[in-house]
């Protein structure tokens, strides 16, 4: 009996303390998207005015524990930032910049031009001049301000139509083409030490692609300084999109150029532009089947976004040398911008931690990927 024992006990004591090292090594390693990535890339978060004014500690205390990288969901758009012609608003701005400094967290600007969020005087405007000179009061205010402070600036949104040509925003109208790299070369002035982006969505779309390629490369060819592309990544559970997104990686890092996902979410609810034949005057908004998951994620959906995350996330750490930065669009599924649009007040769950700030299947999934290092 003892001698058959013995052996047992031995290997069970060797088993256990392996378990042991394994599950502590698990679990440090589990706590923390921002350690169990420290190596690979920066990974952030939008931050709301209720998270930059710390109003909810258990948000908080998420943030500071997961993220390394801060973007303001929405105080630093013109709107809010540049109200009035010769007002400015920087108090929420200067608290945001205040946060990411005292947790030394990466600060990106979000963002200097952008044809939505205007304040209603430019909208007013008619003429190139005075376009112009919005943009370089803007810029030079703005982005001067918080020189030094800011990691970078998204210079300029969405500047692209789906096909790849040029939007017709104000902007593009009033000032034509040159108005982007009039951007690229004021904010370079006001902050030399940002790294300037131009940041887009379904820019790893080919056609849309082509185009943001096109812009990057005339503006390198005429001196002008950028320094990365952001693509968005807001993304549908039903998309199945990464080998445009491996492309897009590719293309945009074969111009010398960071990239970075700077709006990353999936959305498990149908848009109205999927169901192909919809009547457009439908009422969506009263259309349970456009809210199907009110009161709960069924298990499937939740594996379902798990598994889109996870291939998302091999791709990104196969690609880690060109990424410089994975940021979700919000903190947690209660703060998702996807509750309110497209449709509004609808319950969605495209980000990895819950309602209650607890981790969901799709954060253990990206977690997961490391965990054997
Ligand atoms: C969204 C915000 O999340 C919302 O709160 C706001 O009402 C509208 O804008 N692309 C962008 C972001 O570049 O600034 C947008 O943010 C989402 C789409």
């Amino acid at each position: 009996m003892k001698i058959t024992l013995r052996p047992n006990l031995y290997f069970g004591i060797i088993f256990c303390l392996f378990l042991n090292s394994f599950n502590s090594f698990s679990q440090s390693n589990s706590k923390s998207l921002k350690k169990a990535y420290q190596d690979d890339f920066l990974i952030g978060t939008a931050l709301g005015t209720q998270h930059i004014l710390e109003k909810n500690a258990q948000a908080d205390k998420l943030i500071k524990e997961q993220f390394n990288a801060i973007t303001p969901e929405n105080i630093m758009k013109s709107e809010v930032i540049h109200p009035e012609l010769h007002r400015y608003n920087f108090d929420l701005a200067d608290k945001f910049v205040a946060y990411g400094q005292k947790n030394q967290m990466y600060i990106a600007g979000h963002t200097l031009i952008w044809h939505s969020q205007l304040p209603r005087f430019v909208y007013k405007i008619q003429s190139a001049d005075s376009l112009k000179m919005f943009m370089e009061d803007h810029i030079k205010t703005v982005a001067g301000r918080y020189a030094g402070k800011m990691n970078s600036w998204d210079v300029v949104n969405e500047a692209l139509n789906e096909d790849g040509t040029m939007r017709p925003s104000i902007f593009y109208k009033l000032l034509g083409e040159d108005y982007i790299k009039m951007a690229f070369d004021l904010a370079a002035k006001a902050d030399p030490n940002a790294e300037l982006y131009y940041n887009d969505y379904n820019i790893e779309q080919p056609a849309k692609r082509k185009g943001a390629i096109a812009m990057i490369k005339k503006l390198q060819a005429s001196g002008t300084k950028i320094d990365g592309v952001g693509i968005q990544g807001h993304w549908s559970i039903n998309s199945n999109n990464i080998k445009e997104i491996e492309d897009a990686i590719n293309e945009f890092s074969a111009l010398g150029i960071k990239v970075a996902f700077t709006e990353l979410d999936y959305t498990v609810l149908p848009n109205p532009w999927d169901l192909k034949g919809a009547d457009v005057n439908q009422n969506f908004e009263a259309d349970p089947k456009m809210n199907q998951y009110k009161d709960a994620l069924p298990d499937s959906v939740g594996t379902k976004l798990a598994n889109r995350y996870s291939d998302l996330f091999i791709l990104f750490l196969k690609n880690k040398d060109k990424i410089s930065r994975v940021t979700f669009w919000g903190v947690n599924d209660g703060h998702s911008w996807l509750n309110g649009w497209p449709i509004k007040n609808r319950t969605n769950y495209p980000l990895l931690f819950d309602r209650d700030c607890q981790p969901k299947k799709a954060y253990n999934a990206v977690m997961q990927l490391k965990s054997g290092q």
